[in-house]
């Protein structure tokens, strides 16, 4: 049985955000993170940079001193720094790496110590069809993406004994800051190629994740299911 803690990286804004308020409706216990201070209604804000080992160390000892270690891990904080590859700064490809596949590994590692405890835990990573489709200009973006369909795949297989599960939800376009540069003619132009006809809500992501976070989703493990209205079907 999950003890209803949900920890969510990147919880400030956003679909991460948008999860915290849909869990905290569903009586969870919510605890968000992002690298700035910030309040939000009915969740624990902790300031915390997921490429900082150190920061990871410090929030896991706290929650553990307040018995308020998490059994549902969702992977959520991400960025972009898009560049086409030919002009891709050093720099550009490090911070997305590290923050989008290493700040998984990171908080991975230290959270999955109380899922084995408990014989229970949920771990969701929010990818994204760029990392399953490619897009130009996100060579350093799909990478980091794509890297987490064999992180999940793998450790599904490590860890499936012992009642731990872990999937992949990945994103099409979704309406958040992150997709908010695209300009309405480059918005209309997309639309046009997504069979349902409209870019995302961040509340179809948080959908899915609850779904796969629940004992309803308990022999779902290894799998990255889309939300994107269609626009990559294979
Ligand atoms: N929006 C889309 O269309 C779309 C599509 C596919 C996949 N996704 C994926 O969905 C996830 C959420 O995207 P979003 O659109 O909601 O992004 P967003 O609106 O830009 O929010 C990103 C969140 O992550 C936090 N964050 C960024 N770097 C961090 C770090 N190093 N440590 C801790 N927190 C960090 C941000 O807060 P601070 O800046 O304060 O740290 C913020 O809370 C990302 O993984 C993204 O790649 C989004």
């Amino acid at each position: 049985m999950s003890n209803n803690i949900i920890f969510i990286s990147g919880a400030s804004r956003g679909i991460g955000n948008s999860l915290a308020k849909y869990f905290a409706e569903k009586n969870y216990t919510v605890i968000g993170t992002s690298r700035n201070d910030f309040e939000s209604k009915n969740l624990i804000p902790i300031k915390l940079d997921i490429t900082s080992r150190d920061d990871i160390k410090n929030c896991y000892k706290m929650l553990k001193e307040k018995n308020m270690l998490p059994d549902i891990l969702v992977n959520n904080a991400g960025i972009t720094s898009d560049q086409l590859f030919l002009r891709m700064k050093d720099d550009e490809w490090d911070e997305v790496i590290s923050t989008n596949l290493t700040g998984v590994f990171n908080l991975t590692k230290v959270f999955i110590k109380n899922m084995i405890k408990d014989k229970y835990g949920r771990i969701i990573n929010i990818s994204s069809i760029s990392g399953l489709m490619g897009n130009p200009g996100q060579v350093n973006y799909s990478a980091s993406k794509s890297a987490l369909n064999g992180f999940t795949k793998s450790l599904a297989k490590e860890i499936g004994s012992r009642n731990i599960t872990v999937n992949n939800v990945a994103p099409g376009f979704i309406e958040t800051d992150m997709t908010s540069y695209i300009d309405d003619k480059a918005k209309e132009d997309i639309i046009g190629t997504i069979p349902l006809r409209r870019f995302g809500r961040v509340e179809d992501v948080s959908e899915l994740v609850y779904f796969l976070s629940s004992d309803k989703a308990s022999y779902i493990t290894g799998q990255t299911i889309s939300v994107d209205g269609g626009l990559l079907m294979y």
